[in-house]
């Protein structure tokens, strides 16, 4: 396993001495997209707020290019920074006060990203763009965009920071199936985009994050179509235990444990290396 991306190591989260999490280790490469499965209650959420530091490790560590990081609060603004997650519900994430602009710009002053407030203008164009949205979102407030235009809202937001590591927890659950497609698309894209050597900042950006390096993407899901369609690999979590690591490719064609085997079955419909619908 590369030390560069996201290593978590044994990590092991406990909720009122039940064990939610039990010393799970997976790695992400930069560039590359790991999705991570498992039936209501696996235990993958926590293992996102584990990784990000909002719950505390009852054992094991949580590594980022090889460096253990800290609970959240511990954890420097760079570190913080590193590491964003997107959650299943976007308007909960974005402040209903502030137009998508002035989010956006607070966040790159306070990070001093993207120079002056010109470089920071500019920045926000692109971010918006890159999401796939008009200039004009800049002035407008969450209320006013549907659920699958605030989910690209709270995509561009994450990217503002320039994460080393993105972690989307169901990301398009909340989205009906039409809006869904977009929205993994734009995954799709950014995973793409991301794998190129293009800097994902704007020119005169500073950052002592490399921009350069790809994004290590978790794609956390329990929807199967949507992992095959944008996943390189797959881990599969029961109970909180990782039991199944392996390539989409090798996941859909030739499951090795009976729980992946099952929920497999339980998508009748899914046609390997189909379209979502
Ligand atoms: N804050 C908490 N306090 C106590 N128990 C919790 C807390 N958060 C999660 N749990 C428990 O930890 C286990 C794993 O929950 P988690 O939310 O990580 O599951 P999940 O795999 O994300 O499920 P879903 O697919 O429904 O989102 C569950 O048994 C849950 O009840
Ligand atoms: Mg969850």
């Amino acid at each position: 396993m590369s030390d560069s991306g996201l290593t978590v190591s044994g990590v092991s989260v406990d909720f009122a001495g039940q064990r939610a999490v039990d010393g799970v280790s997976l790695g992400v490469a930069p560039g590359r997209v790991v999705g991570l499965v498992g039936e209501s209650g696996s235990g993958k959420t926590t293992l996102a707020r584990a990784i990000i530091g909002q719950v505390p490790l009852a054992a094991g560590s949580v590594l980022l290019d090889g460096v253990a990081v800290a609970g959240r609060r511990s954890r420097t603004a760079a570190q913080r920074r590193a590491v964003q997650l997107i959650q299943q519900d976007p308007f909960a994430s974005l402040n209903p006060q502030l137009t998508v602009g002035a989010v956006l710009e607070e966040l790159l002053r306070v990070h001093r990203l993207a120079g002056d407030a010109n470089g920071r203008r500019a920045r926000c164009r692109q971010l918006v763009e890159m999401v796939g949205l008009e200039s004009d979102t800049l002035l407008r407030y969450p209320r006013e965009f549907s659920g699958g235009q605030r989910q690209r809202i709270a995509i561009a937001r994450a990217l503002a920071v320039e994460p080393r590591v993105l972690i989307a927890d169901e990301p398009t659950s909340s989205l009906d199936v039409s809006v869904q497609k977009t929205v993994l698309d734009l995954f799709a894209v950014l995973a793409t985009h991301a794998s190129s050597d293009r800097p994902v900042t704007a020119p005169g950006g500073t950052s002592d994050l490399n921009p350069r390096t790809p994004i290590a993407t978790l794609f956390i899901s329990h929807d199967l179509s949507v992992i095959n369609a944008i996943c390189d690999e797959v881990i599969v979590l029961r109970a909180g235990v990782v039991v199944e690591r392996a390539s989409v490719e090798r996941f859909f064609t030739h499951p090795q444990h009976p729980y992946s085997r099952a929920l497999l079955e339980a998508v009748p419909r899914l046609q390997i290396g189909s379209e979502i619908p």
